[in-house]
């Protein structure tokens, strides 16, 4: 049996605990024991978590198909809600097909788990979210990881490559905001025959008019996943890829095949979600324009941060230990941003992750700049 206890002594020595914060409700926003907080830890970048037609859509997709979806999709789960939400996104992303997941997790898993097996090798980015390592592990496919966004080096491990391969990459990586070459991707995988899977969950909503970086770059890989989670502001996963491969997909993807289908509050919010996002197209562009005034805020104050590119700032600190310090101190200051230390990111790269969202006026950010700016002296950071 494990000793469960050193494990713990062990996270605690090195300055790794994690802990539960429980707040009184999602959003930019939320106020505690009378006290406002901005939240810049939240994915829902767009703020339709809250949003009036999106609660309303979902109260009403509970009123008309209830709370659950009863079983699996092969079973007796898949609504025509489902169906109706896999066509509007299929139509929407210019693929042929979408097919929904339990959630982002479970899409990347599922996708990657059923498609990629022995024999086969994936090429990914070693800044890639969890969930591809995870699906590439279950794959049973050899794999390679190339240093984060190094594409000289996967092309040289392309090069040596033999039988069939995939390349897989985050287009806006989660904790550092930067972005993917997804052009140079596309070239590296006509070139060498590999299937290309880009995940688009942090660049849905907010690139490309709402549809992702690779509508922006006008290129199309072979299969695009991402999620409801963050900018569609509810729950759930997808992808979006050809017929054959949704079918082969609904056959072998083992977290759609074993697990019960998403639910109809998710599915009546993701759909309206998704009407917001295709109607009001400035949405993504009006965050990404705050986003950089914030960015421009928060270096002018002298904090340590990479080149502006997405709605994702990381404010680099290094120590866990300090970036723990700095995260309770914004927290004093009305702010919560959460640190984040190793496994989550390479050791030594202890971060503040912010996150900007529709829900913070350019008014809110100034004055949350100057607040991060008095806590990073406090912390000696700057
Ligand atoms: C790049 C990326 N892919 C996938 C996921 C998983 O999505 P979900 O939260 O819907 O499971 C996340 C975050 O959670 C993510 O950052």
């Amino acid at each position: 049996m494990k000793d469960f206890e050193a494990r713990l002594k062990d996270i605690e020595e090195k300055g790794l605990t994690r802990t539960l914060i429980t707040l009184p409700g999602s959003g930019g926003r939320f106020v505690l024991d009378g006290k406002e907080y901005l939240n810049f830890s939240s994915n829902d970048y767009l703020d339709l978590a809250n949003d009036s037609r999106v609660k309303k859509a979902a109260i009403a997709a509970v009123e008309k198909f209830g709370s659950g979806s009863g079983g699996s999709r092969l079973m007796c789960g898949t609504l025509t809600l489902h169906e109706e939400l896999e066509k509007k996104l299929a139509d929407w992303a210019g693929f042929e097909e979408a097919i929904v997941f339990g959630s982002g997790f479970l899409a990347n898993t599922g996708v990657i788990s059923a498609l990629a097996g022995a024999g086969d090798t994936v090429y990914f980015d070693k800044f890639d979210h969890a969930s591809i390592i995870d699906g590439v592990m279950l794959s049973g496919a050899a794999w390679k990881r190339y240093r984060h966004n190094d594409l000289g080096e996967l092309e040289r491990m392309l090069e040596k490559s033999a039988g069939n391969s995939f390349i897989i990459a985050d287009s806006v990586f989660s904790m550092d905001g930067d972005l993917a070459d997804v052009i140079k991707l596309k070239g590296l995988s006509d070139k060498y025959g590999a299937f290309l899977i880009i995940d688009e969950a942090h660049a849905i909503g907010v690139f490309g008019e709402g549809i992702g970086l690779c509508a922006q770059k006008n290129i199309k890989p072979d299969l695009i996943t991402g999620t409801f989670s963050k900018a569609f502001g509810g729950y759930g996963g997808f992808a979006v890829c050809s017929s054959a491969v949704k079918k082969l997909l609904i056959n072998s993807a083992r977290s759609f095949i074993f697990s019960t289908a998403l639910p109809p509050a998710c599915l009546g919010g993701a759909i309206k979600a998704l009407e917001i996002i295709r109607e009001e197209k400035e949405l993504g562009s009006s965050l990404l324009d705050n986003s950089s005034y914030f960015h421009g805020l928060l270096r002018g104050a002298g904090l340590k941060l990479p080149e502006f590119s997405s709605q994702i700032i990381p404010v680099m600190i290094g120590d866990n230990r300090h970036s723990v310090k700095a995260a309770e101190l914004l927290w004093e200051e009305g702010i919560y941003a959460k640190a984040i230390r190793p496994p989550t990111v390479p050791k030594g790269t202890a971060r503040l992750r912010l996150s900007v969202t529709l829900s913070h006026t350019k008014q809110a950010l100034k004055t949350a700049a100057e607040k991060i700016a008095r806590a990073a002296q406090k912390a000696g950071l700057i």
